[in-house]
């Protein structure tokens, strides 16, 4: 016996402290880069973004974690030890070992889960919701909890300019439950991809060996590297070749969705996007401008926002649309 999958509780948390790109720009020039307001503005759509307080908390990444699942938890009527399952995406966890999903399930409580952390960059909560799907249609497991959640500003190269403007941090949550297969309300299709072709137009070093064969880990060359017009175009071509394809393969359009969900990495490349899927601006979901680009986050911070502010409405079609480093793909529909 298959079941199918239900998103029953959503939840997000960012840090309280805002980074306007005023506050950028005076951080950067005693750096001696040059940027300011308007540039940032205009070529990404972003106004402001939030940075943990790092001298506050040692495991920042699975604090913001765990308080978007509290979130979810409480809107799904759920306590953690309901729990079968966490999977948590991220690309900015506080530790290499162990797992996010494991200083979370311990934060919580989820005493009866087991937990992995899937790292698919900015894919990351797509990816996760699809894992959690899969187990919950094999029936081994009823109720997962997916998380994504990023700290993403240490690892940014301040004397980079086109990058270290772009990101912020952030967690979104979401509940997934089983129900019958033939429920209307359910997680209708999903499509995932990767092509490690374009590894190297986006990535983190984890450490750097200097001449002398030592290693040097908080080096400049352990930050993040980005080919910044490059992705642009790789993101304008997939997110709407992907999204395309999701709809197709349901015999659906784009006029057929209420609520359009890409990740957040930057307005302009959502615009482009829109655009060529001829897809109403209105219907497009955004926070890029409040909160940067907060990878594995995005999806799932907007979803949020929109369940609690009563845009998202029961029986819509949502489409999710997600690309992020290494690169990797995922779409997927939600019939809510
Ligand atoms: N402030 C002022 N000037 C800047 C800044 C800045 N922050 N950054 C770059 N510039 C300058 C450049 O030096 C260049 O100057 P020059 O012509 O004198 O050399 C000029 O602006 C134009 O630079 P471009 O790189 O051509 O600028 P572009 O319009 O492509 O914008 C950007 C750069 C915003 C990075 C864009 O390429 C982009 O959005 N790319 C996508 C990157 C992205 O979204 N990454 C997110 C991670 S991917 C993910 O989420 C999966």
């Amino acid at each position: 016996m298959t079941f199918a999958a239900k998103i029953t509780g959503t939840g997000s948390t960012f840090p309280s402290k805002v980074v306007t790109n005023a506050d950028l720009s005076d951080r950067l020039a005693r750096l001696g880069v040059e940027t300011n307001d308007q540039w940032i503005r205009e070529r990404t759509g972003i106004h402001q973004r939030r940075f943990v307080d790092l001298s506050n908390d040692r495991k920042p990444n699975a604090a913001l974690g765990a308080a978007a699942a509290q979130n979810a938890l409480e809107m799904a009527g759920k306590t953690a030890k309901d729990l079968d399952q966490i999977i948590v995406g991220t690309c900015s966890p506080d530790t290499l070992l162990p797992s996010t999903a494991c200083w979370i399930q311990q934060s919580i409580g989820a005493t009866n889960a087991w937990a992995m952390d899937i790292n698919a960059a900015c894919s990351g909560f797509v990816y996760g919701v699809v894992t959690a799907c899969q187990f919950i249609a094999s029936g081994q497991s009823r109720t997962v909890l997916v998380i994504g959640t990023e700290v993403l500003h240490p690892h940014l190269d301040w004397n980079d300019r086109s990058s270290c403007i772009l990101f912020g941090d952030g967690a979104g949550a979401a509940i997934i439950e089983r129900v019958p297969e033939d429920s209307q309300s359910r997680i209708v299709s999903w499509q995932l991809s990767s092509d490690g072709q374009f590894g190297n137009l986006l990535y983190i070093p984890t450490y750097d060996v200097d001449a002398q064969g030592r290693v040097d880990k908080g080096g400049p060359d352990t930050h993040l590297v980005m080919n910044g017009r490059e992705i642009f175009k790789v993101a304008v071509r997939t997110l709407t070749g992907f999204a395309q394809k999701t709809l197709l393969q349901k015999g659906l359009t784009v006029e057929d969705v209420d609520w359009f969900i890409p990740h957040q990495a930057n307005q302009r490349i959502l615009e482009a996007v829109a655009h060529r899927l001829n897809m109403p601006w209105e219907r497009v979901l955004i926070n890029v401008d409040r909160y940067g680009n907060t990878s594995a986050a995005t999806i799932p911070t907007i979803l949020d926002e929109a369940v609690r502010d009563g845009r998202i409405q029961e029986g819509q079609l949502l489409l999710l649309d997600a690309f992020g480093a290494g690169f990797t793909y995922g779409a997927m529909l939600i019939r809510w």
